[in-house]
């Protein structure tokens, strides 16, 4: 649990400084994040640090703990030993002025083997997780899904802005216009910087449709190879309903005035094609258009569909 006075603190700080975005060459970031941007880029990865890399709502919290746990070789016990914002830093957070550590102050104070979490787009990665050959794993989630699931993550985040009607947030989304930026620029950079760094692309829609198979392919990427027992541990323990229930995992720790998950939770759905319950008929069709265009010659294939 997090101390009650610091979630006081937190609650009236975030009550008196609404969330602010900047553009940061061409992506939209948190300004508290651009405001540490030297500390950031100067970064000093480590040889066997691991990075997990996503645009955000595209199963990062998912891949944490799968990771985790193959850190650990299944030993659930010790997953449970802090909130995963917390097992996990998140490179580029700035929570100043509260006093709270920065991702990379939090980082540099974990102990070795390190996992991490970026939501940055390839540019804008630390130098040295390329000079140390770190290796990063990164999901990515059909467009459609990651809309949906991105605003309601706005409505209930409060460090984020309020993403406006669902109309406004379908066209900011579209242009590009949403903090980490525009989708398909995140998705088909790390795609491409997969021909040249030790990166394994996952697709959340591949971890719903067939979850051991992608564990497997973790687990090899890690050059971890478990008893079935253990992979059978690690998929139960990382499975939706089981995350959903996991306080480590469900951000129910933190309070109203950070996550309100009165407004939706942070384990929503977890399901490929919601945005069917969303998208207008019209909608689908501006966003198969632009889609086309924007991939097209990418060498990408997502399903939106199972
Ligand atoms: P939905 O909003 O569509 O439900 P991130 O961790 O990158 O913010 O992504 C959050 C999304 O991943 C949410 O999507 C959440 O429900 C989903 N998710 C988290 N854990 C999951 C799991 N174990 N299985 C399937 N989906 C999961």
């Amino acid at each position: 649990a997090m101390d009650p006075e610091l979630l006081q603190k937190l609650a009236q700080h975030m009550e008196h400084h609404p969330p602010k975005m900047e553009e940061f060459q061409g992506v939209l970031l948190p300004e508290s994040t651009c405001q540490i941007w030297d500390q950031i880029h100067n970064f000093q990865a480590r040889e066997d640090d691991i990075l997990i890399a996503t645009y955000p709502k595209a199963g990062t919290t998912w891949m944490q703990e799968i990771v985790d746990l193959i850190m650990l070789n299944g030993d659930v016990e010790r997953s449970m030993r802090a909130p995963c914002f917390i097992k996990v830093p998140f490179l580029e957070l700035n929570p100043k002025p509260m006093p709270m550590q920065s991702g990379v102050e939090a980082a540099d104070a974990l102990e070795s083997p390190r996992l991490l979490k970026t939501h940055f787009p390839v540019d804008l990665v630390p130098p040295s997780f390329w000079e140390k050959n770190v290796k990063i794993i990164y999901v990515a989630r059909n467009a459609k899904d990651c809309l949906v699931s991105y605003y309601f993550f706005q409505k209930m985040n409060k460090g984020l802005p309020d993403p406006g009607t669902w109309d406004e947030y379908f066209s900011s989304f579209l242009a590009g216009k949403v903090t980490w930026g525009d989708w398909f620029d995140h998705v088909i950079g790390w795609w491409k910087a997969k021909d040249h760094h030790k990166i394994l692309y996952i697709f959340y829609e591949d971890m719903i449709e067939d979850p051991r198979r992608e564990i497997l392919k973790v687990m090899k990427f890690l050059g971890k190879d478990f008893p079935e027992d253990v992979v059978q541990k690690i998929l139960q323990h990382t499975s939706f309903k089981s995350m959903k229930n996991n306080p480590v995992v469900n951000f129910s720790c933190l309070p109203e005035s950070v996550f309100d998950q009165s407004v939706t939770s942070f384990m929503r759905k977890g399901t490929v094609g919601d945005w069917k319950n969303h998208f207008l008929d019209s909608q689908n069709l501006i966003f198969d258009e632009e889609y086309k265009k924007k991939m097209a010659g990418s060498g990408l294939d997502f399903r939106t569909e199972l």
